[in-house]
């Protein structure tokens, strides 16, 4: 018999009309000869209940979500991931056996990413600027991963405090918090430093966080999560003194090859995934 119907994934947000990540999820879809399709659909916050109900009576395999849904779709789902749970946030839904299973995948992406370049976590002092989602996902997926300190430094004290002790409290990983000062000083036995802020992204591409440059050591590895441009000039100042870098976009692919798998119980094909986004951001 012949089958007509798509196995249905998407994201939902608002705004989210630019959110690429359809372009990588079809491209892998199509590898692997998959009649799926990822739909990229507005969803406003008053709407985000049925939306969810929606997801169970189409039969949907999953959904990503994105601003401003993370935080409350927590309210709609059977069950979380560790990391979900602990991070308070969730990206990917996979329905399941008639269950909504909520993951966050951002820090996982950023983790398989950085495992890629050869760098193991173990024990290692993170230093992270920011404290907003990305930096949240990303610190506590570290803590999990065996980071054996993390350093937060946030513009904003409280939520830089906040995630301080949201990885004290809930995870093995001592942490504390560095009011973020003009030209702030990366602490010196930092070994991993992440740009977890937005400084940088298209179109301000000139951009790049108010640190001491001088203080980021050969010795370090320096990441950034600004994937457009991929080549930021927070990892070009890196850089320059010598440190091992890792970009944005290794991150952002990781994280749809997670999203792939988790809803198609396949092995995601990495490398036309990223080609098709370093495509779409020439
Ligand atoms: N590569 C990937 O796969 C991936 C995944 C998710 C997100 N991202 C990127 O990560 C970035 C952050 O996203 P998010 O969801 O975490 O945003 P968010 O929740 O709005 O948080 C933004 C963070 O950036 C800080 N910030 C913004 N501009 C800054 C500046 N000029 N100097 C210092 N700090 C600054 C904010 O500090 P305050 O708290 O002091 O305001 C806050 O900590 C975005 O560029 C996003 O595109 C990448």
């Amino acid at each position: 018999m012949k089958n007509y119907r798509a196995e249905l994934t998407g994201v939902f947000g608002d705004p989210v009309d630019d959110n690429p990540t359809g372009v990588v999820e079809e491209a892998a879809f199509q590898a692997k000869g998959l009649n799926y399709r990822y739909l990229t659909i507005r969803v406003l916050p008053e709407d985000l209940e049925t939306a969810m109900a929606s997801v169970r009576v189409f039969g949907m395999k999953g959904i990503n979500l994105t601003m401003p849904h993370k935080i409350k779709v927590l309210g709609f789902l059977d069950e979380l991931s560790e990391a979900a749970s602990i991070i308070g946030a969730v990206n990917t839904v996979i329905h399941r056996d008639g269950k909504l299973y909520g993951e966050n995948t951002d820090g996982k992406g950023f983790v398989t990413a950085l495992k890629k370049e050869g760098m193991s976590l173990e024990g290692k002092h993170v230093t992270m600027l920011g404290a907003g989602g990305a930096a949240r996902a990303i610190c506590v997926e570290c803590a999990l991963n065996g980071a054996g300190q993390i350093t937060v430094i946030n513009r904003n004290a409280e939520r830089g405090k906040e995630l301080a002790t949201l990885l004290n409290e809930r995870t093995n990983c001592r942490a504390e918090y560095l009011a973020w000062e003009k030209e702030t000083k990366i602490p010196e036995d930092t070994e991993i430093l992440i740009n977890g802020t937005s400084a940088g992204f298209s179109p301000n591409v000139n951009d790049r966080p108010d640190i001491d440059y001088a203080s980021v050591g050969e010795k370090m590895c320096v990441c950034d999560v600004v994937f457009h441009p991929v080549e930021t000039v927070f990892l070009r100042e890196a850089a320059e003194r010598g440190a091992k870098t890792v970009t944005g976009l290794g991150m952002l692919v990781q994280q749809a090859a997670l999203n792939f798998t988790l809803w198609t119980g396949m092995e995601a094909p990495v490398d036309v995934m990223e080609e098709a986004l370093r495509k779409e951001f020439e």
